[in-house]
């Protein structure tokens, strides 16, 4: 329950519940488990070793990453098996950590563009352990990755440059939003992409070993087909976002910023110290306010400033008092990850532990 905050937190601070994340950790590795799916969680969500360590343990095969930097946090956290999903843009200094990094972990890195494959075949020329690639299809996202057709385009590029192809990925990011019928959709789209781009590999005798797709939206839409491997972040903790879709319930949220209730200014007001770098600025349309507040869910937190969350109550609500902590639920949980030096884990209101967030900022 994560009302029940520790006693005589210095807030804001994020705190975990230590016995949702072990259900979320355990009920995601049994679904990709009962549905025949590799599960490679996307640690961008939560950046920490602990965390990474009881994926890993619960059956995940390797972790997913978006930079060469997150990806060497987890390296040196002793995690041997990572795939950026990311189309790398290889300059000098990424060659070289590309290779000493390829040296001491197995490395799969996304590519989506002729030109990143050849970059990248240059890159990492030489070094002791192959470099795998998987070309990055757009199944309906609208940001990176070729259409699944041009997908042999890439991998006859990254062939040709001395690459291993193991397959293609994809996200199906366009599956957020409040409709279920987006999630439904997106998921048909990815397993049609990576079809259709395992074709298109096919066609050049390069035979996939891996199709990965998955998002925390589309989690429980997989069907046995196309898809083999999942890269869902966000379930470990869930966040607002996936509440107000209802890809979770309030007993499946994990993390929320410890925050002090710092003024009262009026009855239907009050102010808490969690603000935009506690909390993240992330606020999609269809969500509302910048948060949720599980001892107070009729509140709507309609401002957000670098140290303020303004919080209005409806009329006959009485405001907590000054002084009082409350959990505020970040609306995209990533953010305020990547914002915390550390992680404070609980159980029943009882802190247990401290864990570093070993892999914040990791953006280059
Ligand atoms: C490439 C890629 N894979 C996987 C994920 C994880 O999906 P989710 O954040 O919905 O759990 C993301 C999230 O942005 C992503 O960008």
């Amino acid at each position: 329950m994560l009302e029940q905050l520790p006693e005589g937190l210095v807030t804001p601070a994020l705190v975990v519940d230590a016995d949702v994340l072990d259900r979320n950790i355990a009920r995601m590795a049994e679904a990709a488990r009962a549905g025949g799916f590799a599960l490679r969680p996307h640690a961008k969500s939560h950046k920490c070793a602990e965390i990474a360590g009881r994926q890993l343990r619960a059956g995940a095969r390797g972790l997913s990453v978006a930079t060469l930097s997150e990806a060497e946090a987890f390296a040196a956290t002793g995690v041997d098996d990572l795939f950026i999903a990311y189309p790398l843009w290889p300059d000098e200094s990424r060659a070289r950590r590309l290779r000493r990094l390829a040296d001491v972990v197995a490395l799969r890195v996304g590519v989506d563009s002729v030109e990143a494959a050849r970059r990248l075949g240059d890159a990492v020329r030489g070094s002791d352990r192959a470099v795998e690639v998987l070309v990055e299809v757009d199944c309906g996202t609208a940001r990176t990755g070729v259409p699944a057709a041009d997908a042999g385009r890439v991998a006859r590029a990254a062939s040709d440059a001395g690459l291993s192809v193991l397959g293609a990925f994809t996200f199906p990011g366009h599956g957020y939003g409040h409709d279920p019928e987006a999630r439904e959709r997106a998921a048909r789209d990815e397993e049609r992409a990576l079809f259709e781009a395992a074709e298109a590999l096919r066609e050049l005798g390069l035979e996939p070993r891996v199709l990965s797709g998955g998002s925390t939206p589309t989690t429980g839409r997989w069907r046995p087909g196309p898809v083999d491997e999942l890269r869902p972040g966000v379930y470990v903790f869930n966040d607002a976002q996936q509440l107000a879709m209802g890809c979770c319930g309030v007993d499946d949220l994990a993390l929320a910023a410890a925050s002090t209730v710092i003024s009262v200014p009026a009855p239907d007001r009050f102010v808490l110290d969690a603000g935009s770098k506690v909390l993240g600025a992330d606020r999609s349309a269809w969500v509302t306010g910048h948060g949720y507040l599980p001892q107070y869910p009729e509140a709507t937190i309609t401002a957000l400033w670098e140290h303020h969350a303004v919080v209005h109550l409806p009329e006959g609500v009485p405001a907590p008092r000054l002084g009082s902590v409350l959990a505020v639920v970040p609306n995209h949980v990533c953010q305020p990850v990547n914002l915390a030096d550390e992680l404070v884990i609980a159980r029943q209101g009882v802190e247990l532990d401290r864990w570093r967030v070993a892999a914040r900022g990791a953006n280059t």
